[in-house]
């Protein structure tokens, strides 16, 4: 697994400590009915969601939870280069019917954590992401695991994190800090809940050292009143 995601997690620091705060935070969202099922996407490209959703999916196992980390961005497939996984056998393979679960599943370095990759880039994403089998799976994953973390492409290139969204509990933002545009925040929660999906709330991410004190002491000077 990528040595950074291990160290980072492990570790006393602030990115560890900001994991925990949105593990708590995503485990408090939803008070009545328990979060089983999370999409996490952004606007664009880059912003951080695979990185985002594998710290996540280490922090939630190390809470206690069985988790999977399942890579639905068949269009640019990240999750198993974070975990130093290798992409043969996969989600797309499990669809079209070449590949059994048990077979795909593969363990992490984290105990409690498993992760699906995409496998086989298909030709048609958005026609698998939409299908019935799809919607099978993530039930059928229900079954074996606590919390099934679901990686998507960005929002507003393609409908892939739309047709995700419908068929979850929560759908988790990713922001890039000075990059991304409050508009295109706006617009990608207005896509998901659009659809019927649920927002659950937005990750700042890429903050820099300067302005993450900045904030954090503001915060605190805020509670202090
Ligand atoms: N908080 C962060 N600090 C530093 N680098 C980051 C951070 N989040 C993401 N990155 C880096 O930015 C690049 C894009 O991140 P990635 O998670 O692949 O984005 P996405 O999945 O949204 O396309 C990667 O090289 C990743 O290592
Ligand atoms: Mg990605």
């Amino acid at each position: 697994m990528d040595k950074k995601i291990t160290s980072i997690i492990n570790s006393k620091s602030r990115e560890a400590e900001a994991f925990r705060t949105l593990r708590t935070n995503i485990q408090y969202s939803s008070l009545d009915e328990e979060i089983k099922t999370l999409v996490v996407t952004s606007s664009a490209p880059s912003e951080g969601k695979s990185t985002v959703i594998s710290n996540l999916a280490v922090s939630m196992a190390q809470a206690g939870k069985k988790v999977l980390l399942v890579d639905c961005d068949f269009r640019k497939p990240t999750i198993h280069k974070k975990f130093a996984l290798s992409n043969n056998n996969g989600l797309t393979n499990i669809i079209i019917g070449d590949a059994k679960i048990e077979e795909c599943l593969k363990a992490t370095e984290t105990e409690r954590l498993y992760v699906l990759t995409c496998g086989t880039i298909p030709p048609n994403p958005s026609e698998m992401l939409g299908s019935k089998a799809m919607r099978k799976y993530i039930n059928d994953f229900k079954e074996i695991f606590d919390l099934i973390l679901i990686d998507a492409p960005p929002v507003l290139a393609v409908t892939d994190a739309q047709l995700l969204a419908v068929n979850v509990d929560g759908v988790v933002l990713i922001s890039s800090y000075g990059k991304t545009e409050k508009k295109a925040i706006i617009k990608s929660k207005e896509l998901i809940e659009n659809v019927g999906g649920k927002v659950l709330g937005v990750v700042l991410n890429m903050v820099p050292t300067k302005a993450n004190e900045y904030y954090y002491s503001k915060y605190y000077g805020h509670y202090g009143k």
